[in-house]
């Protein structure tokens, strides 16, 4: 600092002191307020934890790659008609209290299946599915997963869970069972559920709207 020159004249510092301001600036707005207005939203009555074996599937679901064709995520009534397609209500930040990370996901090559669990419960069907998607709907581009699963000539050991494919699909003599890995991951995908209501309530018209059908979209 040499002397004689006033604050303004140096440069070096106001640009340090101006980069300063401008990035606390975007941090502020960026990080801090979300993180002040979201850090207290409470989990809704309806929303459980996840168990450990469904967060062994989370795993699954990350590790092969479902995030990157399915959103979690159905949007407002206003922007997207994802309640037509019978994936549910407007998700709100408390749904997502126990999902670290989330799963939002930005692709949607295939259905939303933040309300799955409600829409398919039925194992049988998640695991067959998973096991080869064109069994359960022709034409799926879904990749099917037969590395969860274990396909032998034979019969089954107690305690294992055969995946009852539909008739056109299953091998006469062979039996395919189902690996920890794939009942983890419908264990997983059978607990994505938000069909309760949304805490702050959604306008009536909207919830009425947003009841997720049994359908498939
Ligand atoms: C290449 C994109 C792609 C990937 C990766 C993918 N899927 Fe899919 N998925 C689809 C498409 C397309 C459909 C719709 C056709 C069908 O039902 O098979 C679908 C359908 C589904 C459905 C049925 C949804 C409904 O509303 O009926 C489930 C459940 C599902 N996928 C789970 C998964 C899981 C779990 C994984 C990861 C192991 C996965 N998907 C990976 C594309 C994908």
């Amino acid at each position: 600092m040499s002397a004689g020159k006033s604050f303004w004249e140096m440069d070096e510092l106001r640009l340090t002191v101006g980069a300063m301001v401008i990035l606390g600036g975007a941090t502020g707005i960026l990080v801090l307020m979300p993180y002040l207005l979201l850090k207290k939203v409470p989990p809704p009555e309806g929303l459980k934890p996840y168990t450990t074996q469904q967060l062994a599937g989370r795993q699954q679901y990350i590790a092969n790659g479902c995030v990157y064709c399915h959103s979690q995520q159905p949007r407002d009534i206003k922007l997207a008609p994802d309640f037509k397609r019978g994936w549910g209500r407007a998700t709100v930040s408390g749904d997502y209290a126990y999902d670290t990370p989330h799963l939002l996901g930005t692709m949607r090559t295939g259905p939303d299946l933040m309300n799955i669990g409600a829409r398919q419960p039925s194992k049988d069907w998640q695991l067959g599915h998973l096991y080869q998607p064109r069994a359960y709907t022709p034409g799926s581009i879904m990749p099917a997963y037969p590395f969860l699963f274990e396909a032998r000539q034979g019969v089954a050991k107690e305690g294992e869970t055969v995946v009852n494919l539909p008739p056109a699909f299953a091998k006469s003599g062979q039996v395919v069972i189902a690996k920890q890995e794939a009942l983890d991951l419908v264990e997983y995908l059978i607990s994505l559920d938000r069909t309760y209501p949304a805490l702050p309530p959604l306008p009536e018209n909207v919830v009425k709207a947003a009841e997720p059908s049994k359908e498939k979209p």
